[in-house]
């Protein structure tokens, strides 16, 4: 059984990035800009942000961070986006998720210019990544595409299952592990109304696991020799830790593993490959490597 480091992987691509960055400031051109919106104070949010602020900080980017109370008005927010899309020094920007109910995050995404989308999710994008043109891929279906990549996992031709449909996680994967240029895979989509979900998990060469219930996966659904990804995040209050929660994964790891030809752990898996992939659009937008 191979344990996939995301964090080792994550800090070697950061490094690569650092590089990158020193020959684009070397050659004369702008530093790459990254801009996050946080609204309110909602501890996940607050500690995604911080961590994406960090590993600009690593990459060698500019960042700013603009806050927002919870009880910030759609229009308020939309004209800083707005704002931000015309904003030359800023090369990508993201809202962070969720937002508070008066605020539709539909319509905020939509109002993002798609050439400063470097979360992936303005529907011009999406589309793009479907019909395999170049877009801006959202952070963690990208982040695992690559470590199948840096781990050789055979994708081509096996049989994939990813558990959920999320706009951000499920339907994004899905549709990479499909497509000939990633993962060349037979995919099947299971979600909470599937009723064939544990045969299908069986079946599988391949689990992607993003449907956040904590140890959902269980030896009993996994083929001996699989491959399972597990993007789960789910805080689960645990006394013997400082913060006073732990993060679990989807996958029952201690039972699951020893079946498995790799397996990602959480924390250390795909967590950290998330925000690194979102370094690497933001050095994207920063090169216009995408849109002009
Ligand atoms: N909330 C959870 N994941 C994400 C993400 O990748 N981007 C944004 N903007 N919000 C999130």
């Amino acid at each position: 059984m191979t344990l996939i480091d995301g964090k080792a992987t994550a800090a070697t691509i950061k490094a690569e990035i650092a590089e990158r960055v020193k020959e684009i400031v070397a050659a004369g051109n702008k530093r790459p800009h990254l801009a996050a919106i946080l609204v309110g104070h909602d501890g996940g949010s607050e500690t995604y942000v911080a961590n994406k602020v960090k590993a600009c900080e690593v990459c060698g980017f500019k960042s700013t961070l603009i806050r927002f109370e919870d009880t910030v008005s759609e229009d308020e927010l939309l004209s800083k986006v707005r704002e931000l899309n015309e904003d030359a020094d800023v090369d990508g920007f993201i809202v962070q998720l969720p937002l508070p109910k008066q605020i539709s995050e539909q319509k905020v995404i939509e109002t993002i210019d798609y050439r400063k989308d470097v979360d992936g999710f303005h529907p011009i994008n999406v589309g793009r990544m479907a019909i395999g043109l170049p877009c801006f891929i959202s952070a963690t279906p990208k982040g695992i595409i690559e470590l199948l990549k840096r781990y050789e996992v055979p994708t081509s031709g096996k049989k994939c299952v990813v558990l959920g449909r999320s706009n951000i996680v499920g339907k994004p994967m899905a549709q990479l592990m499909m497509q000939k240029c990633y993962g060349d895979s037979t995919v099947t989509v299971c979600h909470s109304h599937s009723a064939t979900l544990k045969q299908e998990c069986r079946e599988a060469d391949i689990i992607i696991a993003a449907i956040g219930r904590p140890d959902f996966v269980t030896a009993d659904m996994v083929k001996e020799g699989a491959c399972v990804i597990d993007v789960g995040t789910t805080r689960v209050p645990d006394n013997t830790k400082k913060k006073g929660f732990r993060l679990n994964g989807d996958v029952k790891f201690d039972e699951v593993a020893p079946k498995c030809s790799f397996i990602t752990p959480v924390p250390g898996g795909v967590g950290p490959m998330t925000i690194c992939m979102l370094m690497q659009n933001t050095l994207l937008a920063g090169e216009k490597a995408i849109y002009k």
